[in-house]
C-alpha cells in the first residue's frame, strides 16, 4: 500500500492546541550548546534563567528565530535539587536530547485534566508561575520515552517568556539563518509500539492520521521503517512516529534507540521560505548535512517535474525534491548534532505540498546508512 492521504472532513477539535509553544533540549552543557544553535542556526539568545537570576539548581537559554522557539536546559549539579538529579540523569542515559515538546493552549487546566482522563500519562500537575509581568499556567503529561508536553496557557501574561527567564540583550548577535517555524516533530518508538503512541495521540489529545508509510515505501536493502502522521486539530502541530521494521541489519530507528537508550524524539523538521538562501548560510556556518548521491539527480527531473529550483544548485547543496498532489516541497537532514547518533534537524521548504517527502526516504535512507557505516553500527 502506497501512502495515504486521508481526506480531511471538518470535526470538532476536541483537543484544542493553538500551537507549539517551545521545544526544550536537556544537555550537558547549555552555555556551549547555546553558543552553537546561535552562531551555526541563527538563533538570537533571548533569555536566561539560571543561578543568577535566582534559579540555583539549573540554567536555562532561551533561543528564538522567528517563531520556533528552542529551551537549552542543564543541571548545575545534580546534587542541587531532585529535578536537577533528573536533568543529569537524564542527559547521562539520553545524551543530548529534545525532553519537552511544549504546547501552547488557552487553558491549561482543562487542558491537563481532560488529557488525563482521556488516559495521558500525568507528570505535573497544573502550577502557576508569577512574575511582575503577571502569571502562566504550566502543567505537564507524558508522551513515548521521557519526552513530554508541558501545556502552557500564557492568556495573563505579558512577559517575554516564563516567569523566572531574564531578557537578555547579548552583544553577540549572529544574524538569522532564514528559519521560521517548527514544520515537524518527529518521534522514534520501538518495534510494534508505533500504532500504540498513534492511538494515544488520537484518543488524549484529537490528533488524526494524516499519511501512513509501510514497509514497502520505505526500505533499502538493510533499513525499512514504518511511520504514521499525526496532526491536531488545526493542522499547525504535526508528530510523525516512526517504528523499525525488521530490515537484513540494524535500521537506523534501531541504532537511534540503542543509543538514546530508548523512544525519544529523532528530529525537528524547520521551515524556510528560500531553502538554497538557508542552506548556504547553514553550511558556510559548519552545520553538517548528509550528502546525497549523485544519481539521486539524474532521475529528479522525470520523477518531480519541472520545479523552480536550477538542479545543478539543489545538487551541488545535496537538496532532495519531492512532488505530491498539491506541489512539491524541498528538503535536506543535517548529521545529527551531539556525538551520539541521535537527534538531527531537517530544514524543508514547502511549495504547496502538504506530505514529507516520501519519495526521498530511500534516498535519505541509504544516505544515513553511508553515516551509520562508518560509525560501525550497521
Ligand atoms: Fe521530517
Amino acid at each position: 500500500m502506497a501512502a495515504t492521504l486521508e481526506p480531511v472532513t471538518p470535526v470538532k477539535d476536541t483537543y484544542p492546541i493553538n500551537g507549539t509553544d517551545y521545544n526544550e533540549f536537556y544537555v550537558g552543557n547549555a552555555k556551549q550548546a547555546a553558543q552553537y544553535y546561535m552562531s551555526a542556526f541563527g538563533f538570537q539568545l533571548l533569555g536566561y534563567r539560571g543561578p543568577e537570576t535566582g534559579t540555583r539548581d539549573r540554567a536555562s537559554y532561551l533561543l528564538q528565530q522567528q517563531k520556533i522557539r528552542i529551551v537549552l536546559t542543564t543541571a548545575i549539579t545534580p546534587k542541587a535539587s531532585p529535578l536537577a538529579a533528573e536533568i543529569a540523569d537524564h542527559v547521562f542515559r539520553h545524551g543530548d536530547g529534545v525532553k519537552d515538546l511544549a504546547l501552547w493552549v488557552d487553558d491549561a487546566r482543562y487542558a491537563y485534566e481532560e488529557a488525563v482522563k482521556r488516559g495521558a500519562k500525568a507528570i505535573r500537575a497544573p502550577e502557576v508561575l508569577k512574575d511582575d509581568d503577571g502569571e502562566v499556567v504550566v502543567a505537564a503529561i507524558g508522551t513515548y520515552g521521557e519526552t513530554v508536553h508541558s501545556l502552557i496557557e500564557r492568556r495573563k501574561y505579558k512577559g517575554m517568556f516564563l516567569p523566572g527567564f531574564r531578557a537578555m540583550t547579548p552583544h553577540y548577535a549572529p544574524p538569522e539563518a532564514g528559519l521560521l517555524y517548527v514544520d515537524h516533530c518527529v518521534g522514534n518508538v520501538e518495534l510494534g509500539k508505533m500504532d500504540v503512541w498513534v492511538d494515544y495521540y488520537a484518543s488524549v489529545m484529537g490528533f488524526r492520521n494524516l499519511l501512513t508509510f509501510d514497509d514497502e515505501d520505505i526500505n533499502t536493502e538493510y533499513s525499512s521503517l514504518m511511520s504514521k502522521v499525526m496532526a491536531n486539530g488545526n493542522d499547525r502541530i504535526k508528530f510523525p512516529i516512526n517504528e523499525p521494521s525488521v530490515g537484513k541489519k540494524r535500521s537506523q530507528i534501531d541504532e537511534y534507540l540503542d543509543f538514546y537508550g530508548g523512544p525519544g524524539v529523532q528530529h525537528m523538521a524547520l521551515a524556510t521560505n528560500d531553502i538554497v538562501k538557508t542552506v548556504t548560510e547553514l553550511r558556510s556556518r559548519g552545520v553538517e548535512f548528509l550528502s546525497t548521491p549523485t544519481s539521486y539527480y539524474d532521475q529528479l527531473q522525470a520523477r518531480v517535474g519541472t520545479i523552480d529550483e536550477p538542479l545543478d544548485v539543489l545538487q551541488d547543496l545535496g537538496i532532495l525534491v519531492d512532488r505530491d498532489p498539491d506541489g512539491y516541497l524541498l528538503q535536506i537532514f543535517t548529521k545529527t548534532v551531539q556525538d551520539r547518533p541521535t537527534v538531527f534537524f531537517e530544514i524543508i521548504q514547502r511549495k504547496g505540498a502538504k506530505s514529507f517527502g516520501k519519495g526521498n526516504f530511500r534516498a535519505l535512507f541509504e544516505a544515513i546508512e553511508r553515516e551509520q557505516e562508518k560509525r560501525g553500527n550497521l
